[in-house]
């Protein structure tokens, strides 16, 4: 809507004298009021006016001013309308430039993002927080990059602890009892179970897992790094596969052993900062300072006997991070369960009186939860929930589903890859990303429901339009757009103006849920506009049909951008 905004809010700052910049335009509560409001009371309040009366003035000093755009007062509001015959040519030409880049801005450039995200641990799958970190973090990904933001994305792989010294016993003593070919990842996973046990239930296995431990944090070469450099090298094969099949790819893969070099000039920069503490032989900073609610949380650093833990490792990389990319932002793409430790790692940089703190985000998220608000079990394997299983398990479903409903689809495969992965990618992104997710597989794949499906089954229909025209030559295609024919599409115009105002707030809160909002929202009303009889595309007077056309163009690729930068495939069939 920036071709509006921009005169109006021009209009506006020249008429006060208030800079452009203080000066924003919302959405009217009622789509039949207007297409853009100005609430004046923040103004009126500069102005020692009464807000209506400011609405008033300023509405009739308009009048006129904005050439097809008419400023109506209503109580401290004024109510912009735009004449409909201009909202279709400006805005379905401006998607039909900007095609596939509709959507983003250069708002970002020059700026660098650091987003950690997906960042699971190896030996095991990836546990559903990582699902959720990887849907979330991979959707920001691709929003800040239309925003033309240098993106990088590090997978803080947890490759580091005292618990690889038990794997590496393990290994030493089973190896050979579990199947480490045909399903590395789960055979570790079972190694890494017993040797967990093992630890608490026998004292010479503990001792050896110490051990091993300290000869892996040595640094030296030999069997341990060995064992524990091929436990990496699976586990990271296997995430990859997962990756693949997402269309993901993180910029950095940097695991925590690899700031390993970075923990003693982190922990002498704390120190010199004059922030830290000895408390029972352990190195702590208080933070009760800075975050009263941390009063009895203080940050540990390093254990008695001189080992570090997970918050140093986080400390050395975000040091390590700033000084690299001197980042605007740096996202922490991590399930709720973990607000205590980043709000540690912020009040140690608040401490030591580093003002890139506040760019320090947390980026949390709830529960992945089954129906009923259960544990999902996987069909495969029950308690361990393998993400590569579910994707099978949704992809399976949506291979049945097209069956029965398009059997004569030429890609079925291709299409039912597309679906499931978008069911469940969209189901992800659906709500605010604070709220639990429910995994209901017969849910998220309704082509009906509020769901990825469903717009991307608008988009196929959408698409199928203009097959169908193309295919018949209809006289639309060539005509000159008579755009009286779009009066009654006010609304969905409206809706497709606005795709880069929701992608920029979208990554300002780091919410992609504010997309997938707007896609469901914007499907619906489509749907509604393509499916009534009084809005005939194909076979309609040649204006007609051009105006029409434009209007069915612009709302696929809103839809199909939209969709994309979830990390959604749009289908052009289905
Ligand atoms: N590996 C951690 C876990 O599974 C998540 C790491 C998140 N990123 C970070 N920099 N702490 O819980």
């Amino acid at each position: 809507m920036q071709v509006f905004t921009e005169p109006i809010l021009a209009a506006l700052a020249r008429q006060t004298s208030v800079p452009v910049a203080s000066l924003k335009l919302e959405r009217p509560r009622d789509a039949k009021q207007g297409d853009l409001a100005f609430p004046c009371f923040v103004l009126a309040k500069e102005l020692k006016k009464a807000p209506p009366l400011l609405a008033q003035e300023l509405a009739a000093a308009l009048a006129g001013a904005l050439p097809g755009i008419t400023a109506v007062a209503s109580g401290p509001y004024i109510n912009f309308r735009i004449e409909r015959g201009l909202l279709a040519r400006e805005i379905t030409g401006q998607i039909a430039r900007d095609g596939q880049r509709y959507g983003g801005s250069s708002e970002g450039a020059g700026k660098t993002i650091v987003i950690d995200y997906s960042s699971p641990n190896i030996a095991k799958p990836m546990h559903i927080g990582h699902i959720r970190s990887t849907i979330i973090g991979a959707a920001l990904v691709r929003i800040f990059r239309a925003l033309e933001y240098r993106v990088v994305g590090i997978n803080h792989i947890g490759d580091w602890g005292a618990q690889f010294g038990g794997l590496v016993v393990a290994l030493r003593r089973w190896k050979g009892e579990v199947d480490l070919e045909a399903d590395p990842v789960l055979g570790l996973l079972d190694l890494y179970q017993r040797s967990k046990k093992a630890v608490e239930e026998d004292e010479a296995f503990k001792a050896e897992a110490i051990a091993a431990y300290q000869e892996l944090e040595s640094g030296r070469e030999g069997e341990v790094r060995e064992l524990w450099r091929w436990v990496t090298e699976v586990s990271l094969r296997g995430f990859n596969a997962t990756y693949r099949r997402l269309g993901i790819q993180h910029e950095l893969v940097r695991g925590e052993s690899w700031y390993e070099p970075f923990l003693a000039p982190a922990l002498e920069r704390v120190k010199a900062a004059g922030v830290t503490e000895v408390s029972r032989g352990a190195l702590i900073v208080a933070l009760g300072e800075v975050d009263k609610g941390l009063k009895e949380t203080p940050c540990l650093l390093q254990q008695t006997n001189g080992t570090t833990l997970y918050a140093t490792r986080d400390l050395a990389a975000l040091f390590s991070r700033w000084e690299e990319f001197q980042f605007e932002r740096c996202l922490y793409v991590v399930g709720g369960e973990q607000k205590l430790h980043f709000r540690q790692l912020k009040g140690v940089l608040a401490r030591m009186g580093l003002a890139w703190e506040a760019r320090v985000e947390h980026v949390d998220f709830g529960l992945l939860l089954g129906r009923g608000r259960v544990k999902i079990a996987s069909r495969k394997r029950g308690e361990v929930l393998v993400l590569d299983d579910l994707i099978d398990e949704v992809v399976d479903e949506a291979l049945g589903t097209i069956e029965a409903k398009n059997p004569e689809l030429a890609s079925k495969r291709e299409v039912a890859d597309a679906v499931g992965l978008g069911a469940l990618v969209f189901n992800d992104l659906k709500r605010e990303r604070i709220k639990d997710v429910i995994f209901d597989k017969a849910e998220i794949l309704s082509f009906e429901g509020d769901t990825g499906p469903y717009v991307q089954y608008t988009h196929a229909r959408l698409a199928s339009i203009l097959r169908k025209a193309e295919a018949s030559g209809d006289a639309g295609l060539s005509a000159t757009p008579d755009w009286s024919a779009l009066e009654n599409a006010g609304e969905v115009l409206v809706a497709l103006g606005r795709l880069p105002d929701v992608v920029r707030s979208a990554a300002a809160r780091a919410e992609p849920s504010e997309l997938s909002q707007y896609l469901l929202a914007l499907a619906r009303d489509v749907s509604t506009w393509v499916s009534s009889p009084d809005n005939r595309v194909l076979g309609s007077p040649a204006g007609v049909a051009a105006a029409r056309l434009a209007l069915v163009r612009a709302a696929k690729l809103v839809l199909g951008n939209g969709l994309r930068l979830l990390g959604i495939t749009a289908p052009e069939e289905m």
